[in-house]
């Protein structure tokens, strides 16, 4: 499904070199403010069935600095798979838009929301993945490190969304990738196998912070719990209490390793203040970089409508 962004691993590595390149050469556009108008008259429909401050930002300005309209569709107003059918609101909504950008619970959802648009469908997150952000992941260790090569990731935490599309990413893309967390919270096995069938990475699963972040060149968390499982927050900050990742462990890399968190963070639990603060810390840099990688995304997406 190539006319539409819903897992990475739809993409080649050289695919996605080019969204990378691309993004690069739109946020020195965007720095210098350029007049770059791809978009002129063109709509996007951002459809969000939970809530957001970086997806729905960077997706609403970066599309509005390249010529479009976008609007925001919140969770009293579509009611996707609720109200009504999801088939119906793909055609409907692309009926009206060019392009649609949709935040969901359920993956199967935007997978039949891709499948009776008629326009563009970007993944903005599911239950199950977030590929724009690792997206923005890539460029900012890109930026930073001047290279992707050999590179190693440790994910502490939970087995989550943001895990998945690394996973995915891994599957295409070659790196050593670690997951480090409680028992009973890893990533879904599929997505686990897919790596480790594609020969293009390795994948090492741990219960050992120490060992885990040893020569890591980027560690990386997320929330402990996600949005859906917020009434479990409390139980969960027990189980995950020891993968948090805080100034001893990120010394732990033995390297000059950078940190990444897709955000919101909650300070305090999966990450401490310091770390946050720290200088190896380039959360914010990766926040920035969600709007330049979906820009680069939706004008590849472009050439396809
Ligand atoms: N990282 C991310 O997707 O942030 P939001 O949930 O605020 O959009
Ligand atoms: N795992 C988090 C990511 C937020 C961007 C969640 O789904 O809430």
């Amino acid at each position: 499904m190539k006319n539409h962004f819903l897992h990475i691993c739809d993409y080649s590595k050289d695919e996605l070199w080019n969204n990378l390149n691309l993004a690069r050469e739109l946020k020195t556009k965007f720095h210098n403010r350029e007049d770059y108008k791809p978009f002129k008259d063109q709509s996007l429909a951002m459809i969000f069935a939970k809530p957001s401050a970086r997806t729905r930002i960077s997706f609403e300005t970066g599309f509005a600095w390249m010529g479009g309209h976008a609007l925001y569709l919140g969770p009293q107003d579509i009611g996707i798979g609720k109200r009504e059918a999801v088939k119906d609101i793909a055609r409907v909504v692309s009926g009206y838009n060019d392009m649609i950008m949709a935040r969901l619970f359920e993956h199967k959802h935007m997978l039949e929301l891709a499948e009776y648009s008629t326009s563009p469908v970007i993944n903005g997150l599911t239950d199950y993945n977030h590929p724009c952000q690792i997206m923005a992941d890539m460029l900012t260790i890109w930026e930073h490190r001047g290279n992707l090569d050999e590179l190693k990731i440790t994910y502490m935490g939970d087995g989550n969304n943001i895990v998945h599309s690394w996973l995915q990413l891994a599957s295409v893309f070659p790196m050593h990738f670690v997951f480090c967390g409680p028992s009973g919270y890893e990533p879904d096995k599929k997505t686990v196998s897919m790596v480790q069938d594609s020969g293009v990475s390795t994948f090492e699963l741990s219960h050992d912070p120490a060992s885990a972040v040893d020569g890591a060149d980027v560690v990386y968390t997320d929330v402990w719990a996600s949005m859906g499982q917020k009434e479990e927050a409390e139980e969960r900050e027990k189980i995950f209490s020891d993968f948090q990742v805080n100034e001893a462990l990120m010394e732990k890399t033995g390297k000059d390793s950078i940190f990444l968190h897709c955000l919101p963070a909650e300070r305090g639990r999966e990450v401490t203040d310091g770390v946050m603060e720290a200088d190896y810390s380039v959360v914010f840099d990766e926040a920035e970089n969600r709007m330049h990688a979906q820009n680069a995304i939706m004008v590849t997406l472009n050439k396809f409508s």
